[in-house]
């Protein structure tokens, strides 16, 4: 039971609000059916805030987001606020989240599906039944290393640098990240980099295991360099379990895992930051899409990122791993039941809207609740 436990809810721009509706449904069924309740607040973040407000994220908004146990984000940014300059764009609002609650830890799970399956780049029999998350370092490496910046050489010419850079803590802390979830689930962590040709790759391989052997013995870990895992992943994903690697790499080898799963429409994320001393960790839960502005305000768009998101913050802020196994269960058998938005149809199967396919999720929780 998760009474007094505080969730923000920003459901920002495009089709964000119309999927974070339907996640709201859910919310309310799992309130009535399974006494799991929130305080729920909600905020505005990305343009409809810089439209209330003149800035894409308030002080306030961002206060209550650091009171939260958990925030909730739909999506944020579309073509009305393109020409903004930088520092209002909606983006910078999701950004400031992201650095003020300093969520290191990106997990992007990638699942497929049963009767998803034949949406996958790969054939049905390496995919059906994948399950596997990738921990993404998100706060450092050679995204913000320094020196950076590009300068002009006394023959004219240019060059431009980035610094990949990591210590002992930051390492240490996302493969802790990575080992708890492991204990979670398959009890296996690979670690991924480049150890062959980088020396912050030797670093990260000799941190990991050091931690590895002493806090994480129970656990099974394994190394391997970037440029293999990205050919194992597409050859043989089941092989792996949880994959910890930092943020150039992770943000390459997520967007790949993520396309074993055939649809964008489908895709939770969770980031995680430091635990307090009360142990409770920040963490923000979104979907990988964006505001889809092409198909926003029609009711079509896929809520199952956002429900999924929803299902991955039950387990990992609020340790309701049992409520999120039942949300899972019931976006598989409404997928089983053939039911889809546009975006995954396939042929005989039934077309229901953002607000169909809510229903079709409810209908499948009452089935299993019953
Ligand atoms: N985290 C975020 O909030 C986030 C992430 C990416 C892009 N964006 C912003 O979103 C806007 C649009 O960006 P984009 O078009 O590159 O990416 P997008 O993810 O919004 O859309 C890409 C394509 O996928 C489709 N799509 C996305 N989510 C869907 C869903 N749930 N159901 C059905 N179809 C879906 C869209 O219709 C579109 O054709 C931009 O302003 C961009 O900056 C925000």
């Amino acid at each position: 039971m998760a009474a007094n436990k505080k969730l923000l809810i920003l459901a920002g721009d495009g089709i964000g609000p119309e999927v974070m509706r339907q996640v709201e449904r859910v919310l309310d069924w799992y309130a009535k059916r399974r006494a799991v309740s929130f305080g729920v607040n909600h905020g505005l973040v990305g343009g409809c805030s810089y439209d209330k407000h003149g800035t894409p994220l308030t002080d306030e908004t961002m206060g209550e987001a650091m009171e939260a146990d958990a925030v909730l984000l739909g999506a944020v940014g579309g073509p009305k606020w393109d020409s903004l300059p930088f520092e209002k764009k909606p983006e910078r609002g999701l950004l400031r989240l992201r650095k003020d609650m300093e969520l290191f830890a990106n997990l992007r799970p990638a699942i497929v599906f049963g009767p998803l399956a034949d949406a996958s780049s790969l054939k049905r029999e390496l995919v059906d039944g994948l399950d596997i998350m990738i921990v993404r370092e998100l706060t450092g490496g050679v995204y913000f290393g320094k020196p950076r910046g590009i300068e002009t050489l006394p023959d004219g010419t240019r060059r431009g640098i980035n610094t990949q850079v990591y210590t002992t803590p930051e390492i240490q802390r996302v493969a802790r990240v990575a080992f708890d979830l492991a204990r979670l689930r398959g009890r296996k962590v690979c670690s991924v980099e480049k150890a062959n040709v980088m020396e912050s790759g030797v670093l990260w391989r000799e941190e990991v295991q050091k931690l590895h052997d002493a806090d994480y013995k129970d656990v099974e870990l394994s190394h391997m360099y970037a440029d293999n895992c990205a050919m194992q992943l597409v050859r043989q994903p089941k092989q792996f379990d949880v994959i910890v690697t930092d943020n150039l790499f992770g943000d390459l080898l997520s967007d790949c895992a993520a396309m074993l799963t055939g649809s964008l429409g489908m895709l939770p994320s969770a980031s995680l930051g430091a635990a307090d001393a009360r142990g409770r960790r920040r963490a923000l839960y979104e979907p990988v899409h964006g505001s889809a502005p092409d198909i926003a305000g029609k009711d079509l768009a896929n809520p199952l990122a956002t429900i999924l998101s929803l299902a991955m913050m039950l387990r990992y802020s609020f340790a309701l791993g049992a409520d999120a196994d039942l949300l899972e269960k019931a976006v598989s058998n409404a997928l089983g039941a053939g039911i889809r938005t546009g975006d995954i149809m396939t042929p005989g199967a039934t077309k229901v809207s953002t607000a169909g396919m809510g229903d079709a999720v409810l209908k499948e929780l009452d089935k299993l609740a019953a």
